[in-house]
């Protein structure tokens, strides 16, 4: 079990001695998050949660995943930000983007309250028509619009379609543990409920109930889960910076910032990874980019991708670096037919695996975005099982934390969320903001 940082197509971007130099900080930000003094360390319960989570409540995950089995066709997950990208990222990338349409025995799984896009609700909202639904709404603070909006449309659907009572066994909320308005309406309602921990931030929470119970619906084994994040809690949590992957992809990062590589793309040539690079931008993107400072996190799905942003990458601003996830035993096997007559001239690769294609596709890259100037990082692991799964969510989040710390910011608030949220309020004339509401309409209408 094993998540492998590989530094050789970097080599001539990031010099050993830059490696020597930064190391002693990037085991001084190891030792800060597991010491839990550094910014933020109110939220740091992910780092030993793969050892030290809720028994019961693990237990009640997995009995209510069977329960959502048995009641529905459909379960509809409302939640937006850390409360809905690592559930979807871990099913896709364990099951199949196409989950939806190649599961076996369980629900088909949706996404709801992540946008306010009238034709994405109207549309979920058709998909469900007579089928059983079931809702897991997720929000830690309850107060949230995205989700809220979903929910109260999903809770009259339920309530007409069942009746008030049936309703409530088909509700799950996953949200604070005592206070919240989701927590007090949830107990009010007699849904049952799970917790996102005080001490874990949405964008760490994807092994938490927030994470889980979709997961476990989907049919995914959450011990295994969680017993690939121990492992590597164990490897990478005390490791020298020497032994240490964890640490080196976070000095890595940092060595390239300060090359003035201000963008990084988490490159994958699995297209079921695509949601599971949205988890990673958000966990970047939001633990980082503060004060003025971050590596901003983007992602591509390649050689889909290569047909579009490869001309920019190969030659393009060269402020850019990509970090490739390199999944070395592929999920599943197709071979290259032989064609007698090779009207296509594709007969060289007759009877050849496609992943072995995909591979020299990822070499032939790999060397051609190096020598166009961009620096490649390669993070190998070996499947898409869930113990692998679990171990690599747990390399990103803690090399995050890490980087964050090497960075000077603090790796877990987000007060940058806050902004658009006060605006969109004052615009829609929320109380208490009517003062900002005039305002801003002022300065639309100077436009
Ligand atoms: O990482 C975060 O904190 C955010 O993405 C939140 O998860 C997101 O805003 C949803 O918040 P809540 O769970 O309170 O509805």
């Amino acid at each position: 079990m094993s998540v492998t940082l590989n530094t050789k197509f970097a080599g001539q971007f990031i010099k050993q001695h830059e490696l020597d130099y930064i190391a002693p900080s990037a085991e001084s930000a190891l030792a800060l998050v597991r010491a839990k003094n550094g910014p933020g360390n109110d939220f740091l319960g992910w780092v030993d949660l793969p050892v030290n989570y809720d028994r019961d409540e693990f237990s009640r995950i997995k009995a209510a995943a069977e329960r959502i089995k048995n009641m529905c066709d459909v379960l509809v997950v409302i939640g937006i930000g850390g409360s809905y990208l690592g559930a979807r990222a871990v099913i896709e990338y364990i099951k199949s983007n196409n989950y939806n349409a190649v599961r076996e025995g369980t629900p088909e799984i949706y996404f709801a309250g992540n946008s306010i896009s009238s034709s994405a609700l109207h549309d979920l909202l058709r998909m469900c028509e007579g089928k059983d639904i079931c809702v897991n709404v997720v929000s830690k603070s309850g107060t949230t619009t995205e989700p809220a909006i979903a929910f109260r449309v999903f809770r009259e659907l339920l309530i007409n379609k069942y009746g008030e009572e049936e309703s409530k066994k088909r509700i799950f909320a996953t949200t604070d543990k005592a206070r919240g308005t989701l927590k007090t309406f949830a107990d009010r309602m007699g849904y049952e409920t799970f917790v996102v921990p005080d001490d874990i931030g949405g964008r760490y929470s994807v092994l938490t109930a927030v994470g889980l119970l979709p997961i476990a619906a989907a049919g995914i084994d959450i011990d295994a889960l969680m017993a690939g994040a121990a492992a590597a809690r164990e490897k990478y949590l005390n490791a020298p910076f020497a032994e240490n992957d964890a640490l080196r992809y976070a000095a890595c990062r940092n060595i390239l910032y300060r090359h003035g590589k201000a963008t990084e793309i988490l490159v994958s040539y699995e297209p079921a990874a695509a949601m599971l690079a949205e988890w990673w931008k958000q966990l970047y993107g939001e633990s980082e980019g503060k004060d003025g400072k971050g590596i901003y996190p983007s992602s591509v799905i390649f050689s889909t991708d290569l047909h579009s942003l490869g001309q920019f990458i190969q030659d393009g601003n060269r402020n850019l670096f990509e970090t490739v996830i390199d999944i070395v035993t592929p999920k599943d096997s197709v071979k290259i037919p032989f064609d007698p007559e090779d009207t296509d001239g594709l007969n060289y690769i007759a009877g050849r695996e496609l992943d072995d294609i995909n591979h020299k596709a990822m070499l032939g890259t790999l060397l051609a975005h190096v020598d166009g100037g961009v620096p490649n990082l390669k993070i190998e692991t070996p499947n898409r099982s869930e113990s692998e799964t679990g171990s690599l969510i747990y390399f990103f989040e803690l090399a995050c934390a890490v980087s964050g710390y090497m960075l000077g910011v603090n790796p877990f608030d987000q007060p940058g969320v806050e902004s658009y949220k006060k605006n969109m309020f004052a615009l829609l004339g929320k109380k208490g903001s009517e003062e900002r509401g005039r305002e801003l309409a002022e300065r639309i209408s100077k436009l």
